[in-house]
């Protein structure tokens, strides 16, 4: 993205805001005001004199390394030329940018940067939009004196997977080299050799094998670095562009994007400063080629990954094209026969986060409002408890990257959620942020952890008893025969940390494991809430909009805007018709019932899927096998054709990422708006309207006709979200988006406490009941309007502007009792990594071969005791089924675990198939014990 671009500086987005506690200084003979501290480039870029620069970048320290920011700058011995980009502002400081003098000094500096600069724009990706050539233009001498033959390399070299390599174009700015040690933790790239052949270089025995080496490409200020999906695939004047948000994962980072001709041809990142900084992960930057993707879409084609195209359904085993009548009409009787025959908690809908926050309402009302049923669930038995989440005081990033101390008891941040590791890691090492980790594995975070404490599957409830000072809860810990992870001096040094009350805590909680029950970290977490009151929890819930789907109602017990079905029963029937009148079972629950097991055996017996997979993505392989296998009917809206679409009988075509305009709800509650950069291909739909169809041929017409009434009920009607209407969405105000709920002045809630009182639609409490009608909404700066509609007098629900938290009772957590394995088994760890078999990177050509094969890896002690050393062959036995693996010794492992993670394959011939680990977990265990056997 050029300098230029939109976010490309946080100077430039604070405008000409207020500064306090001012630095007074002369720009160009006009007064001006800077920050304590604030380097000159950046004050003189926010009162509206851009500066040249090559090296500099708001978001990394300065090196001061280009020379193209010289300014004149008086001092005690006169006016003396310095780098605006080295230099912080000083009281009463007369600054020059544009003397005869700072001309020269530019002259110079671009005519030594040219002297062996190919000059090789007609064919460079970055023509049209490099600040080289801008500046040359803006600030060159216009001719230069060197007539000189340049350097010649080869060209270009690929550094990467990812990333190629144009060497004699570099300026050595450092700019990517600076990125990937100071932002990515990565030193993977660097300068090599001396003189005039000083070169951007790789280490020979270390690839830059980063997750965030798309940056490097964004932030290259000439096209030396180049990213191989995009070379030589468009000019900037041919593309066009929508600014969005990142829905790949729920960090929700802010991007542009880019199209040409209908495809998708590039993302970049903008810098917000509450989310991203800029940054983006290479799965988000480069993902969006499975959006274009059309091959392979035929039902039957083997490994086929692509786009669905056309309804189908299926006719004599075989899926086969049709109108969306036919379609329609066929899903609608398929569920309507399933309802007939068991009522309507006979459908289960599984799926929603990857839908906008108006498709999950919409799916939403179609399941709870016309089906009837509350066996719904957005999460795939990968997340936590949703009313735990909801319940949860929220933090915000930011509110993470300022707190004394963070807790991480989640998956590796980097795999999971990767810019949030990026932020979590400069506050930690930058902001002096004290970090305590609680993972089943050393992480690239544990470096930096203040206290690290491996926590075995299983373990987490304890720990945290065990860190409360609770006694005995250490003893527990030591029943394992492989003794205590947790010392004692660790968890006297982690309870100095939390503290009394947990004041200015921060616990970023998600699934550390997916081979271990989720009400293990909810008990932990909700242990956490308990003992440290005042600390405040950002959810580490890795999909999508995930947060939008069950802010939007997509979980049992839960109706949309954060309110549980007891309390909004009355007012949601009043609006909708009807809502379930018990709640329904989750993602497990309803496979299990498909497949006749546990307490609700048989009660389900269709499948609706919402862009879900639950054959490849579920933990429990074999149970979603056995559903599957019983199922009476499965309609599966989808975008793309996986292996769970291949056995549905209904098929009905999506519009996906960057084809439909919305909202998304990113983990901090951050409602930002999507763009929308193509039409979706064939007879695709955006899901909201896919959902309206669907109710009109069971016979309900929902009365939504365009996405704007969808929001405008969302508005109304789902409390936690009334102050976002359409016009604060629409606003230009609403770039970064605003966290929910609102307070009266267009501010987030700072917080809500899991013992303040439920949100209640249908009865308003004795203090609201006594309260003067809110006014504030029509006050807001953005011009929201005052709140109307049916929330009227009559038991509106809640107050958009009061904090509307979920409920005192943080969650049930079923009784975990997790019984320590013996000496001669392991406990069984499953944690995800970015790059997996799910069908976004499987249809992304650049990141496809980045996918790994899967290891069993295991501490050295444990596997040395098997005599099996790293790359032996080593078989893993669990109750459901014995692997054969490749066996790696990580010392980050703690003795008595063995990991295999989540979604990777094991080879084309391999018994596991795409997602080995789920072959060996059991959905309905407290955790997985497996025994490891040398081969
Ligand atoms: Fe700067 Fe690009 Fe060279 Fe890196 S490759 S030093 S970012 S010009
Ligand atoms: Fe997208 Fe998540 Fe990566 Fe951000 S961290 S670019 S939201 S995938
Ligand atoms: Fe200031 Fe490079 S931008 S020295």
């Amino acid at each position: 993205m050029p300098d230029g671009a939109p976010g490309a500086s946080p100077a430039t987005s604070a405008g000409a805001a207020e500064v306090e506690a001012a630095v007074h200084f002369v720009l160009d003979g006009a007064p001006a005001t800077a920050r304590p501290g604030e380097l000159l480039i950046s004050a003189a870029e926010r009162v509206g004199t851009f500066i040249p620069r090559f090296c500099y970048h708001p978001r990394m320290k300065p090196v001061g390394m280009c020379r193209m920011c010289l300014v004149e700058v008086s001092g005690p011995r006169g006016a003396t030329l310095q780098p605006a980009c080295y230099v912080p502002v000083a009281e009463g400081m007369e600054v020059v940018t544009d003397s005869a003098k700072v001309k020269k000094a530019q002259d110079g500096v671009l005519e030594f940067l040219l002297v062996n600069h190919p000059l090789d724009c007609p064919v460079c990706d970055k023509g049209g939009e490099c600040p080289l050539q801008d500046q040359t233009l803006a600030y060159g001498p216009g001719e230069s004196r060197f007539v000189e033959e340049k350097r010649h390399f080869a060209k270009p070299i690929p550094i990467s997977e990812l990333v190629l390599l144009d060497r004699e174009r570099c300026i050595q700015c450092a700019r990517c080299t600076r990125f990937a040690e100071e932002v990515a933790g990565e030193a993977q790239i660097d300068f090599a050799g001396r003189g005039d052949q000083v070169e951007v270089a790789v280490f020979p025995s270390q690839p830059f094998s980063s997750y965030f080496s798309g940056n490097t490409v964004q932030i290259c200020p000439v096209g030396a670095l180049t990213a191989t999906p995009y070379r030589f695939a468009a000019r900037p004047w041919d593309l066009d562009q929508v600014e969005s948000t990142c829905t790949t994962c729920s960090v929700g980072c802010r991007v542009a994007v880019q199209s040409s001709a209908n495809r998708l041809t590039r993302i970049l990142g903008i810098d917000s400063d509450p989310v991203n900084h800029g940054w983006l992960c290479d799965k988000g930057r480069f993902v969006f080629e499975s959006v274009n993707g059309t091959e392979g879409a035929e039902p039957g084609d083997p490994g086929g990954q692509g786009r669905l195209l056309e309804p189908m359904v299926r006719r004599d085993g075989v899926l086969q094209p049709v109108s969306w009548a036919e379609a329609l009409a066929a899903a609608a009787a398929g569920i309507g026969a399933a309802r007939d025959a068991g009522g309507p908690e006979a459908v289960g809908v599984l799926g929603g986060a990857r839908s906008t926050n108006e498709g999950a309402y919409a799916w939403a009302r179609v399941a709870k409002g016309v089906i009837g049923t509350d066996s719904v669930d957005a999460q795939l038995g990968d997340g936590l408890p949703a009313d735990l989440v909801l319940s949860l005081p929220r933090a915000t990033i930011d509110d993470a990257c300022a707190a004394d101390v963070v807790v991480v008891l989640a998956g590796d941040l980097r795999e999971e959620l990767p810019v949030l590791y990026l932020r979590l890691r400069e506050a930690v090492r930058e902001g002096g942020v004290q970090l305590v980790e609680l993972a089943p594995r050393a992480t690239p975070l544990t470096p930096d952890a203040t206290v690290s404490i491996p926590v075995r599957p299983g373990e987490a409830p304890v720990v945290v008893r065990a860190l409360a000072g609770e006694p005995g809860a250490v003893g527990e810990l030591a029943l394992h025969p492989e003794g205590l992870t947790a010392s004692e001096e660790r968890l006297a040094a982690a309870r100095d940390l939390l503290g009394a009350g947990g004041a200015r805590v921060v616990v970023v909680v998600g699934r550390p494991s997916l081979a271990e029950h989720p009400g293990i970290p909810a008990e932990a977490a909700r242990l956490l809430a308990e003992r440290w009151p005042e600390a405040r929890f950002l959810p580490a819930l890795r999909r999508g909009n995930v947060m939008g789907a069950l802010d939007m109602g997509l979980a049992p017990g839960l109706l949309p805007g954060r309110v549980t079905s007891s309390a909004g029963a009355d007012w949601f029937a009043e609006r909708w018709g009807s809502v379930p009148a018990a709640p329904g079972l989750d993602a497990t629950g309803i496979l299990a019932s498909l497949a006749g097991e546990g307490e609700a055996a048989h009660q389900v017996k269709a499948l609706v899927l919402l862009g879900s997979d639950p054959l490849v993505d579920f933990p429990d392989r074999q149970l979603a096998e056995r559903a599957f296998g019983v199922a009476d009917f499965v309609v599966a809206v989808a975008g793309h054709l996986t292996e769970s679409v291949r056995r549905a009988d209904v098929v009905l075509p999506a519009a996906v990422a960057h084809e439909r305009p919305g909202t998304t709800t990113n983990i901090e509650g951050r409602v930002t708006r999507l763009g929308q950069k193509l039409v979706a291909p064939g007879h695709a739909w955006p899901d909201w309207t896919i959902a309206v169809e669907l109710a009109a041929a069971l016979g309900v017409d929902l009365g939504l006709t365009s996405l704007a009434q969808v929001r405008s009920e969302i508005a109304r009607w789902a409390p936690a979200y009334r102050a976002i209407t359409q016009d604060l969405v629409e606003s230009t105000h609403f770039g970064e988006g605003r966290v929910v709920p609102l307070s009266d002045t267009g501010g987030s809630v700072a917080r809500v406490r899991p013992t303040d009182p439920i949100a209640n639609p249908g009865v308003q409490s004795a203090e609201q009941q006594g309260a003067p009608p809110r006014v504030g909404l029509a006050d807001m700066a953005f011009g929201v309007p005052e709140h109307s509609g049916d929330a009227g007098g009559s038991g509106a629900p809640g107050d958009a502007a009061a904090p509307l938290p979920l409920g005192g009772r943080p969650v049930a957590v079923a009784e975990v009792h997790v019984v320590p394995p013996n000496s001669y088994s392991l406990r069984l760890a499953s944690t995800r990594r970015l790059y997996d078999s799910g069908s976004a990177v499987a249809s992304s050509p650049s990141l496809a071969p980045l996918v790994g094969g899967v290891v069993a890896a295991a501490n050295p002690y444990d596997l040395d005791r098997l005599g099996v050393r790293t790359g032996d062959p080593v078989r893993i036995r669990a109750t459901r089924a014995t692997i054969i693996v490749t066996a790696k010794a990580d010392a980050g492992v703690p003795r008595g675990v063995v990991v295999v993670e989540f979604n990777l394959p094991d080879g084309p011939d391999g018994p596991g198939g795409p997602n080995v680990a789920a072959t060996l977990i059991d959905a309905g265990a407290s955790v997985t014990d497996v025994r490891l056997e040398s081969v």
